[in-house]
């Protein structure tokens, strides 16, 4: 068995018409950053707010791309207080701040949060609140501000994605805004902007990446071209997050995961996630577990689950990732994929189950209805999953 990618396209129906979306400009590679001006200059904006988190306004990054927007001659304003895994009231704040001034772009900088909250103010500079309404797919009816997004860690893939994912801490559940437009109008990917990221974020969000790779593979909609990237993802993935997460000072590691980060995202912009993300969503609203350590979680045993419905991709992803596949079958090789993610958890410190992530074990019945409840994730899952299923993969991830 060997990874040819064209070996993917018999196993779909020749008359399949698919689209294969990704925002207009995308720049990819160390020092991409610099070009922050030249391109406000290309899109004509005069004046940015650039939406960030607290952490990476402190680490400089943040006032960085703001001097790089300055010397381009565009005017800049800061709004640095994203939350992580942002409630629906905190991104109306970003919209207020946006408000004071006007301005003409968006410029989200951070992790998916910050991104995320970039795509809300752009969303909201035109569509009335509240954004719960806008929840699900494609419901947005206008285009707001264009946005330019500068992703500081490698994982959610968010720069590249026409998805938003808030916490409406009101109904207590995490739901997506999906819309073409949310697009971002620049995606700018500097693997070196990664470097100072703590080891247990690089390992989640790396970790986010690796899931975004695999759902996306494994997905209902996946199609040759997102196998294309989702495969490769998993390679780069596989190769690198460890060092990473290892010793974070590592420029060509983290440029390699940087650049599996940034296939997984258009990987799933395409094709979509799976059961994973629809169970990873009930404990980041409940208990407040980061997104990509939900995933963390959670993967192997869905991928245990999952693994019966497509065996012959299962074994590709082990192959992807490394293993030695040669002579095995299918089911055999599948198994080794299963067991190379489960390894590579542990070996990047993601705890050993939902108990050390702090969810009590009676919460685990409580989730079940939110997780099924998800219904663009969980119809796009190659294994159509029942409620007992999904509560037995979470008392597994315990
Ligand atoms: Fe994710």
């Amino acid at each position: 068995m060997s990874i040819v990618t064209i070996a993917t396209i018999p196993e779909r129906r020749p008359d399949t018409v698919y689209p294969f979306r990704v925002p207009p400009a995308l720049f990819f590679g160390a020092g991409a950053v610099e070009l922050m001006g030249g391109e406000s200059k290309r899109l004509g904006v005069a004046r940015a707010l650039v939406v960030t988190d607290p952490g990476v306004a402190k680490a400089g990054i943040a006032g960085h791309v703001r001097e790089l927007l300055e010397v381009a001659g565009v005017t800049t304003g800061l709004y640095d207080q994203v939350e992580t895994e942002p409630s629906v009231a905190s991104v109306e704040r970003a919209v207020a701040a946006a408000q004071s001034g006007s301005y003409d772009v968006i410029v989200g900088v951070g992790g998916g949060s910050a991104l995320d909250t970039a795509k809300g103010v752009s969303l909201r500079s035109v569509n009335a609140g509240p954004i719960q309404r806008y929840f699900g797919v494609e419901l947005v009816p206008k285009t707001g501000l264009p946005t330019i997004l500068v992703p500081t860690t490698a994982g959610t893939g968010s720069e590249i994605t026409p998805n938003a994912i808030f916490d409406d801490t009101e109904r207590k559940v995490k739901a997506g805004v999906v819309s073409h437009r949310l697009f971002a109008q620049v995606a700018v990917v500097d693997p070196d902007l990664t470097l100072g990221v703590p080891p247990q974020v690089t390992a989640a969000s790396g970790i986010d990446a690796l899931t975004h790779a695999i759902e996306s593979y494994i997905a209902v909609r996946a199609t040759p071209h997102t196998d294309l990237y989702a495969l490769d993802a998993i390679r780069l993935i596989a190769a690198n997050l460890r060092t990473v997460v290892a010793r974070g000072s590592d420029r060509a590691a983290r440029y390699g995961q940087a650049l599996g980060s940034f296939y997984a995202g258009i990987s799933i912009t395409n094709a979509g996630t799976g059961l994973c993300h629809a169970m990873a969503y009930p404990l980041g609203s409940a208990y407040h577990v980061p997104h990509g350590m939900s995933n963390a979680l959670l993967l192997p045993a869905v991928l245990e689950y999952n693994m019966v419905a497509d065996l012959p991709k299962m074994a590709r992803i082990a192959e992807a990732m490394g293993e030695p596949v040669e002579g095995l079958s299918d089911r055999d090789a599948a198994q080794l994929g299963v067991d190379a993610v489960r390894q590579l958890c542990k070996d990047v410190g993601v705890p050993a189950g939902l108990r050390d992530a702090g969810v009590p074990e009676d919460a685990l019945e409580g989730f079940v209805e939110g997780a099924l409840s998800a219904q663009r994730l969980i119809t796009n899952n190659p294994r159509v999953p029942t409620a007992d299923a999904v509560l037995r993969i979470y008392r597994e991830s315990y």
